[in-house]
């Protein structure tokens, strides 16, 4: 793999402080960038996330003819190709560390009448593809994996899509997000229904690019969204909001370590991406959503605030397992509240956690291990046993949300923690010691 950057994170003398605003949505830039790409005109993003995993979804529009000017302080202009405007790449398509990249990418990728192969990094090139070209070949693409089911992706030329009805095994925004970006090439009506709520960001966004998607509420958890295909994008301004996983970092600092009062600005809180405030709200954080607003047609009402945390002792809970799909990528930083927390808080319902940038339970226990927490696994979650947290030298395994995790850890050991192998915090996370170091965490890097 790369090299093996280290953070060396000291404890926090007197607290995080200050308002700060975080990095644009990664979610929603990838998303911004791919409807913009195949919409017919000029879309102007602000607030993008300039991280690399979004660069590499941006220099696969490219490598297929997409114009764009930027990302310059989160601005980017595209100029959409239209929907059957992309070029047949010259290059296989890179999309790094990054499985949103390449999950989605697969879905618009699969319809075209030209070939394309998706590769990775070492860490994307070991996570599971088939449930992605399942169903992509029940439409009629020619997709496929290597053995084991892992990239690279091969994808052959179609000349057309059928619509299918889809019943998400998992539930997965990613999956749920490929088959509607291949949805959008079919001849006919696609249906996804999803067994839980997963982010539903493309389905706003489709609503902001004027491409009708409707959602039908089967009870509290199920829905079914539909998708007519031979529909057209039309270009549009999109203001990103602040990413609540990288807020969440923040969000548990503040938390755990004394004296903390912190303020994180115009953070998106869409509900299918709170989960971590539910669950640190369970485990007594002091947690205030403030200035709450919706921004507009910009990015089809995704609602934001401005977050206040402040320092309360924790202690631990229960995760209801309804909240995993709704916090997802913040797990890893929960785990290190739950380190801090008094008593127990068992984590369970979470086996997707194994197929991240990395296996997030295994890495986890570890790392926490490694720096004297009582945990225990499972196959499908942990126990934590809340204590001091000391210092040591932990493996992020080259996932940005370990490291960060450890670093956040940090705050309150009492000798240094080193964290190896943090260069992929710049896939979603360029500038986060810089930002942490401002309000009170102690990295060098
Ligand atoms: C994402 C969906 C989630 C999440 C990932 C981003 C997205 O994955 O972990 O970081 O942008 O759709 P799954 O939906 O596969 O769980």
């Amino acid at each position: 793999m790369t090299s093996d950057k280290q953070f060396h994170c000291r404890k926090s003398e007197k607290g995080l402080s200050g308002k700060i605003r975080l990095p644009g949505d990664k979610s929603m830039s990838h998303r911004a960038v791919m409807f913009s790409s195949l919409a017919q005109g000029k879309s102007k993003i602000t607030g993008l996330l300039e991280g690399e995993d979004v660069l590499a979804t941006l220099g696969a529009f490219k490598a297929m003819g997409v114009k764009a000017v930027g990302p310059k302080n989160g601005r980017l202009t595209i100029t959409g190709c239209g929907m059957h405007g992309l070029e047949a790449p010259e290059v296989d398509l890179d999309m790094g560390n990054s499985g949103t990249a390449m999950r989605l990418i697969a879905g618009i990728l699969a319809a075209q009448k030209f070939p394309s192969k998706l590769v990775g990094d070492e860490s994307l090139s070991g996570r599971p593809m088939r449930r992605i070209t399942v169903p992509l070949t029940a439409m009629g693409a020619k997709c496929v994996t290597d053995e084991g089911g892992t990239p690279p992706i091969h994808i052959r030329a179609v000349t057309k899509l059928e619509p299918i009805d889809y019943k998400l095994p998992i539930a997965s925004a990613q999956i749920k997000s490929c088959i509607l970006m291949a949805g959008m090439y079919a001849q006919g009506e696609t249906t996804v229904t999803e067994p839980a709520p997963t982010r539903d960001h493309t389905e706003r966004m489709l609503g902001a690019y004027g491409y009708p998607c409707e959602v039908e509420k089967i009870d509290d958890a199920v829905s079914t969204i539909r998708i007519k295909g031979g529909g057209t994008l039309s270009a549009c301004d999109v203001d990103i909001p602040a990413d609540i996983s990288s807020a969440a970092f923040f969000m548990v600092a503040a938390s755990i370590v004394p004296g903390s009062k912190l303020v994180l600005q115009n953070v998106g809180v869409n509900p299918t991406r709170t989960g971590v405030i539910d669950v640190l709200r369970a485990m007594g954080a002091d947690i205030t959503l403030k200035n709450e607003r919706v921004i507009g047609e910009a990015v089809n009402g995704e609602p934001v605030a401005d977050i206040e945390v402040k320092y309360v002792g924790l202690k631990g809970a229960e995760i209801d397992p309804a909240l995993v799909p709704l916090a997802i990528d913040e797990f890893p930083v929960i785990c290190v509240a739950a380190a801090c927390a008094q008593g127990e808080t068992i984590i369970t319902g979470a086996e997707e956690l194994r197929h991240k940038e990395s296996d997030r339970i295994s890495a986890m226990v570890a790392g926490l291990q490694a720096v004297g927490v009582d945990v225990t696994e499972y196959r499908d979650g942990m126990t934590v046993r809340g204590g001091t947290i000391s210092g040591g030298v932990v493996e992020s395994f080259h996932d940005h949300r370990i490291a960060m995790s450890f670093a956040v850890a940090a705050g309150v050991s009492e000798e240094t923690i080193v964290v190896n192998g943090v260069e992929n915090v710049a896939t979603s996370f360029p500038n986060f010691a810089e930002l942490a170091n401002k309000v009170g965490l102690n990295i060098d890097d």
